[in-house]
């Protein structure tokens, strides 16, 4: 496994998040509202774009600091102290496993939660390229792509197998509090994916509204948009390694391409055959 991650009964957390905490969350349950959104996804899935959708749906402020899209819409499970003190109406970001949110019961609860799926190759690529450039700091991984594919393949990364992630939260995708967005949809139409998320928030926006958001919400816009970009955060900046790359790095669909042997393409392919036959989820690589 990767050298330093924490977990959770056995199961692989981030380096970045407080164990304890998660535990808290886990076994002691956490109040959860109407008005709250969840946005959760397998790491690198599209959670940051979700969350400047989310945070200009919502109309949070924004231009400081402290009102970054990562900081309005903080990570559940990494700090007690910023979850619980986050003002209603309430948005987080969460990399948990449906058994471990709200006490395995998501679907059944008050909450509203926006699953994001992105496919599993460019997943492990982009997962590959934070951890190097979150290495120095945190997570301290001599091994080069090859080595780091074999242990995303074995579920031996922070948040575990893909495949565990994303059935456990596909086996509830008929319930009417959760809505399943894929990456590549996204791309493929962002205008409609931000009327889907704001409908689903209850929200009716303009037209005009939605072209606004849609517009900020592009890859390029995000780049150059200081509240939406995590590069422009010094807690960020402290924390990355000389000459890596950029969080919002490529923001494309089919960068595994360039990395990926045939070999290592094909045993994904049959995993994804293997865990997924059945599941109804249809991702389109290219
Ligand atoms: S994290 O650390 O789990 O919160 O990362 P996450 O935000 O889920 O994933 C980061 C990847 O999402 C890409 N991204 C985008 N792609 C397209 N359009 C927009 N607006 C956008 N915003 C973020 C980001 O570039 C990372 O993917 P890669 O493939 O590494 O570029």
């Amino acid at each position: 496994a990767l050298p330093t991650l924490k977990y959770y009964n056995g199961f692989p957390l981030s380096p970045a998040v407080d164990a304890n905490w998660v535990a808290e969350l886990i076994e002691g349950g956490f109040q959860l509202y109407s008005d709250d959104v969840l946005i959760v996804t397998y790491p690198k899935s599209g959670t940051t774009w979700t969350q400047q959708v989310v945070s200009l749906i919502r109309g949070l402020p924004r231009g400081q600091e402290e009102t970054h899209v990562t900081n309005s819409i903080p990570w559940l499970e990494k700090s007690k102290d910023v979850t619980l003190s986050l003002p209603s109406p309430r948005s987080f970001k969460c990399h948990l496993p449906y058994h471990m949110v709200a006490r395995g019961t998501p679907a059944d609860s008050v909450a509203k939660y926006i699953y994001v799926i992105r496919n599993p190759k460019d997943v492990a690529v982009s997962f590959y390229h934070h951890t190097k450039r979150y290495n120095d700091s945190t997570y301290h991984f001599t091994g080069d792509w090859n080595d780091y594919f074999e242990l995303f393949l074995k579920g031996e990364v922070d948040f575990g197998s893909w495949f565990d992630h994303v059935l456990g939260w596909l086996a509830h995708k008929d319930a009417e509090n959760i809505l399943f967005l894929k990456y590549e949809d996204m791309k493929a139409d962002l205008r409609g994916t931000v009327k889907s998320i704001s409908q689903f928030m209850g929200y009716s926006l303009d037209e005009s509204v939605i072209d606004r958001i849609t517009e900020q919400s592009t890859f390029e816009n995000m780049r150059s948009d200081p509240s939406a970009n995590p590069d422009s955060l010094s807690s960020i900046k402290a924390k990355i390694t000389k000459n890596s790359t950029p969080f919002l790095r490529k923001g494309i669909v089919g960068d595994w391409k360039n990395h990926f042997s045939d070999e290592q393409s094909a045993r994904l392919d049959a995993e994804y055959a293997k865990r997924m036959a059945g599941s109804g989820l249809e991702l389109r690589y290219e």
